[in-house]
């Protein structure tokens, strides 16, 4: 059973924590889709303040909807395209402060205002995505943008 703990040290230690948490639930299983299914219930019980939190899969030149929480969601985004297309394109995160002034946005959840896309890579291709919304404006900054991306290596280096 997963047992809810408090993040209640800073924000720092707290992704600290959930990346513990992450491994203790990933390691000795093997099941890719099993895997993202529990990172992404993890994230969606840590994060504030967000509406949608999930992962694409790099199907060929496209991305294909994977494990997620949230609405239902756009199911094939083409490399390039989108904020999740443009971070698998150029191999790197994206933060949106404001989806409505990025181009080429693709809107799921009209209640999103604020994204952030990190690439998950492997041997230096991109396997996939892990896209995080929220309902408001700014809600990810750096310290978020470098917690994250250390939880996805740390997802991708135990699913390998
Ligand atoms: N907003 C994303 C599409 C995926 S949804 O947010 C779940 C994008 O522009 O790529």
């Amino acid at each position: 059973m997963f047992h809810a703990v408090q993040y209640n040290g800073t924000r720092e230690e707290n992704y600290e924590l959930v990346i513990k948490q992450l491994k203790a639930l990933i390691e000795g299983e093997t099941n890719f889709i099993a895997n993202l299914a529990n990172a992404a219930a993890l994230l969606n019980q840590f994060l504030d303040n967000i509406n949608w939190v999930g992962f694409y899969i790099a199907d060929g030149n496209e991305l294909v909807l994977g494990p997620f929480q949230g609405l239902p969601a756009c199911v094939r985004i083409p490399f390039g395209k989108g904020v999740c297309g443009t971070a698998a394109k150029n191999k790197k995160t994206v933060l949106v402060p404001d989806v409505h002034l990025f181009p080429g946005h693709i809107a799921c959840d009209a209640a999103s205002q604020s994204e952030i896309v990190v690439p998950m890579m492997k041997n230096g291709n991109v396997i996939g995505v892990l896209d995080i919304d929220s309902p408001i404006k700014n809600r990810f900054d750096e310290i978020d943008q470098k917690y994250l991306e250390k939880f996805v290596e740390t997802l991708v280096a135990l699913i390998d």
